[in-house]
């Protein structure tokens, strides 16, 4: 077995690690290594971002959902779920609120809701495009077919998000009910990639039955995949899922896997997720200085935030997005950091 330094000293160096050095990496995990790995990668953020954290605006759109996810709030059998879904008349205004404020990114979020037909998503990306057309648009809105995904591409999307969820197909059939495949999934993901979409992928941190060998799994994965963003935060339970009792996911182990994730990717887009801040109160300011160098606050109505409930407590459901832009410039400040306005492309990226 390899010396845990002589591992430390290859993630650093950006020599590609096997399953048993990412197995033991997780294993011998203390405080010290911690830090020191969170040192070298928030380095390696700032050699290819400076000091800046990108913002995306948030707009969740619709929390109907035809999926059944264990762990997820708005699954489509939790009866409990106050369901809604905004016009496109609203999801313009947002993103126009959002672009008074600075964004230059939108993201539209929302459960897999088969309301949203194709060519109203293709409608709502070209009028976003329009009115903004120095914005680019991320989609977050589940697995569609190739065909579907080239539409939204050709209509002006940049950019999709698609946690893969878990790489290991057994741990994935403990989180989803069976009429979800963990390979069309990962299917979705390449075809995303190849369309020409900036791709992200991720999964939960502690999410239920997670094992180090899954983490080492979806860390080879998502190295394998090569997406230009990575969304990472911890599982939190839902009072109204199968998942109530389990425990959230751990604070350090995610900062630990943002910092090993940075250096594994180096320029790849890493968010300090909300759930993250969920966890924590200065979560995702941790998250930055782990490695993280995105903050996607959200810019949904305030009277409809608290219904996108995928775990309990969620931060900010409260507070107008100018409230959580004044908020986070001071906290982004307070280590070093600053809120940037562009897109904040990956620095590798351009469409063709
Ligand atoms: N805790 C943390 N993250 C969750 N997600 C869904 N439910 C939870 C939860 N209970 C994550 C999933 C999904 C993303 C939109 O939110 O990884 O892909
Ligand atoms: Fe929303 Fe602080 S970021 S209140």
């Amino acid at each position: 077995m390899t010396d845990i330094k002589d591992i430390l000293n290859r993630l650093c160096d950006g020599r590609d690690l096997t399953r048993e050095e990412i197995i033991s990496l997780l294993e011998n995990r203390t405080p010290e290594i911690q830090s020191f790995l969170a040192e070298k990668a928030s380095a390696v953020a700032r050699s290819h971002y400076g000091n800046k954290v990108y913002v995306r605006g948030l707009i969740e759109f619709t929390n109907y959902c035809k999926n059944d996810c264990y762990y997820c709030g708005i699954r489509c059998s939790n009866r409990n779920a106050d369901r809604y879904r905004l016009t496109e008349e609203d999801i313009l205004g947002c993103a126009s609120y959002g672009y008074d404020l600075g964004f230059r990114t939108i993201v539209l979020q929302g459960g897999e809701d088969a309301y949203y037909k194709d060519d109203m998503i293709v409608r709502i990306i070209k009028a976003i495009k329009n009115e903004h057309p120095d914005c680019a648009v991320t989609l977050s809105i589940g697995e569609k077919s190739y065909e579907s995904y080239k539409a939204f591409y050709d209509a002006g999307a940049d950019r999709y998000l698609l946690r893969h969820e878990t790489a290991d197909f057994d741990h994935y059939a403990k989180l989803h009910p069976a009429n979800l495949s963990p390979g069309n999934r990962q299917q979705c993901l390449f075809n995303l990639k190849k369309i020409g979409f900036q791709t992200g992928a991720g999964f939960m941190v502690g999410s239920p039955y997670q094992t180090n060998e899954n983490i080492a799994d979806d860390l080879l994965f998502l190295k394998k995949l090569d997406p230009e963003m990575i969304g990472i935060g911890p599982f939190i339970p839902h009072q109204d899922t199968p998942f109530k009792d389990m425990p959230a996911g751990g604070l350090d182990l995610t900062l630990y896997l943002l910092s090993i994730i940075r250096l594994m990717l180096p320029t790849v887009l890493l968010p300090a997720t909300t759930a993250l801040g969920t966890i924590n109160p200065r979560g995702r300011e941790l998250g930055i200085l782990a490695g993280a160098n995105v903050i996607m606050p959200n810019l949904s109505p305030v009277g409809v935030r608290k219904k996108y409930a995928l775990y309990d407590n969620k931060i900010c459901t409260g507070e107008e997005a100018a409230e959580c832009m004044n908020c986070l410039k001071h906290r982004v400040e307070s280590i070093g950091y600053e809120i940037v306005t562009d897109r904040g492309d990956n620095v590798r990226y351009k469409r063709a």
